[in-house]
């Protein structure tokens, strides 16, 4: 949660920093600042804060210029400890002003130093965690600001990514990290932190990841990083090589929609650069061909859409490999004394590599002698580092809070791995494999077609968006699209709705059901669709409006539902691929329609680095 970005250079800070800081803001949204040191003076730092959106600090800025100053920090919140107001708003400064930092992350021991701190007459404003931070510098610091930064971290129990500065010395610029991601952007004659590439990306292509447990002091001239203990580290520096277009809305309403779009060509750059001659190659998967056979069980951990990915995993991993998989929440993992027997290993997937909770269940399984192997789309993310055998989706960066194209990627990673373990363990006939991979291939086509015809799409949204609830049902390997589906719309569109199995509906939910209902039937064709019809008949009786996603060609379902939409015929087992789709665009219409922020809900942030 949160975003950072800091500045050291020749430039005026405020620009940068405020450019940055509206590329993060998907990490957060409900209060920002921004911290500066104007140029000539070392006496005061410039703050400016507030509640809301950037473009309320924007609009503060403009009515409250900003003096030009070459090295700043600023942040963009969401809120754990305490409203999101302009107190609690970053940067924070100790009493005298003097130095000042933004923070993500959570502080768990921050009352008890906040005590001692306040015995010792430090004076606090706020209600958040992230004061004592700055209050604990200031008590450490005798004129070197590194040093102090050094101590004070040494204290502090949870997570963080820090940005300091301090007006006696101007072209410094002090950052940490452990547990919250913080790259370093290495300019010419300017130097940046952010918690993200985007934000520096117009700026600079080379990056460091600072790894937990270091810390950096930026000036113009250059960057050094040290560990917590004061031992210099020679960082690897790396190339970004994703454009500024990748970050940006090129002509779409939503990034959301933008990423909608962009799913048949990350689909098919995967294809191609993972499969060849009906062999999928999984470079970085970190097993060998004996651990492959002598795998015994597969753990998935992952949160959110990642968890509804792992869902669908399950079934091909199972039907195309013939190993058990169990999929595990990872905010639950972790806290159930898991089983992890001899040749199991972990599947972790995440869009951003940084989910604090599916992190925290790696490191609980590692330390109970698993494996990991991750799907990941962000390069040089925690859980890559973390990882024995790590899986790029190489998506691009996905910005809309709503996961779309990440889960797609996620779901096509999950295929090529089923039929690799598959092929390996020698239970998948090679006409199966080579079938499969075929139809895989011409996926991202019929994606194009069924965005061809979105606007149907969109007609079919705009009637249904005043529907006060939802229901999404479906079965088999489209029991996890209904919670994918039924997830998409309650983010963006804040309107209840439920996913489930639909051979559950008679056992509950089936109470829900009446004329003021929707029900969006995931009904493609399937071995399971004769009963997916008993379920819409069963909907039917009880009056409910129901929307089906259904394959091309079937005629038949339009006597016992309202709307249709269509989804071109594929494999069974590949039918969650193309049947979310519409399930995105629905949501994404819905929330429109009714006026919502897309991009932004209410209340959710893109990478959720806390518990
Ligand atoms: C998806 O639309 C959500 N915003 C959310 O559930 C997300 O999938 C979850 O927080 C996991 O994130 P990760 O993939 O970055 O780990």
């Amino acid at each position: 949660m949160c975003g950072i970005i800091g500045y050291v250079g020749t430039k005026d800070a405020y620009p940068v920093l405020i450019d940055g800081l509206k590329r993060l803001e998907y990490r957060g949204y409900d209060s920002s600042g921004v911290g500066i040191i104007p140029e000539g003076s070392q006496k005061s730092l410039v703050l400016r804060k507030t509640h809301g959106k950037i473009a309320n600090l924007q609009d503060l800025v403009k009515s409250k210029p900003i003096p030009i100053g070459h090295t700043g920090v600023s942040h963009t919140r969401w809120a754990t400890h305490g409203a999101p107001n302009q107190v609690n708003a970053h940067p924070h400064s100790n009493n005298d002003g003097t130095i000042t930092l933004v923070h993500n992350g959570i502080i768990e021991n921050y009352e008890v130093l906040k005590e001692r701190l306040k015995k010792k007459g430090h004076k606090f404003k706020s209600d958040t965690d992230t004061e004592v931070i700055v209050h604990l510098i200031s008590d450490y610091y005798k004129g070197d600001l590194k040093a102090a930064v050094q101590r004070a971290i040494k204290e502090l129990h949870g997570a963080f990514a820090l940005g300091v500065i301090c007006t006696d010395h101007p072209d410094l610029l002090v950052a940490a990290r452990i547990g919250s991601p913080l790259i370093i952007g290495l300019g010419k004659n300017e130097n940046f932190i952010a918690s993200d590439v985007p934000a520096i990306l117009q700026h600079t292509k080379r990056v460091i990841y600072l790894k937990d447990g270091e810390m950096a002091a930026l000036t113009k001239d250059g960057v050094e990083v040290f560990k917590f203990d004061g031992r210099k580290v020679r960082p690897k520096v790396d190339r970004v090589t994703f454009t500024v277009d990748a970050v940006a809305k090129a002509g779409y309403a939503h990034f959301m929609l933008k990423e909608i779009h962009e799913q048949p060509a990350a689909l098919r750059q995967m294809l191609n650069f993972r499969t060849q001659n009906n062999k999928v190659h999984l470079e970085g998967l970190g097993l060998s061909e004996k651990q492959i056979q002598s795998l015994k069980q597969i753990v998935v951990i992952a949160c959110g859409t990642a968890y509804h990915a792992g869902m669908v995993g399950k079934y091909i991993i199972e039907s195309l490999a013939r190993v058990p998989v169990t999929v595990d929440a990872a905010s639950e993992f972790r806290y159930r004394d898991p089983i992890i027997g001899r040749n199991t290993v972990i599947l972790a997937i995440s869009q951003s590599g940084e989910t604090a909770d599916t992190l925290a269940a790696v490191r609980e399984a590692r330390a109970r002698g698993a494996k990991i192997v991750s799907i990941c789309n962000v390069i040089g993310s925690s859980l890559a580092r973390e990882s024995d055998g790590i899986l790029y989706t190489h998506a691009g960066p996905e910005i809309g809070v709503a996961s779309t194209k990440a889960y797609t990627a996620q779901l096509n990673m999950l295929y090529l791995l089923a039929v690799k373990l598959g092929q390996s363990r020698k239970v998948i006939k090679s006409k199966q494999a080579a079938d499969l991979l075929r139809d895989l291939k011409k996926v991202p086509r019929l994606y194009e077609q069924v965005l061809k015809d979105k606007a149907a799409i969109a007609r079919v949204a705009r009637k249904n968006s005043h529907w006060g609830c939802f229901l999404f049902l479906g079965r088999n390997v489209n029991y996890p699209t209904a919670l994918e589906g039924a997830l998409k719309l309650k983010e963006i569109s804040y309107i209840p709705a439920e996913g489930y199995a639909a051979g559950e509906m008679k056992h509950g939910p089936i109470a829900l059901i009446d004329e003021y209902r929707a029900v969006i039937c995931v009904a493609t064709q399937s071995d399971t669709y004769d009963k997916m019809i008993s379920n819409i008949q069963e909907i039917n009786s009880r009056k409910g409006n129901i929307i089906a996603v259904a394959t091309a060609g079937d005629r038949s379902i339009k006597k016992h539902v309202h709307h249709v939409i269509y989804v071109p015929k594929t494999n069974n087992l590949l039918t969650p691929l193309l049947a979310v789709l519409p399930l995105q665009l629905i949501a994404y219409y819905i929330a429109v329609k009714r006026g919502c922020d897309v991009d932004q809900p209410r209340n959710l942030a893109k990478s959720v680095t806390v518990e």
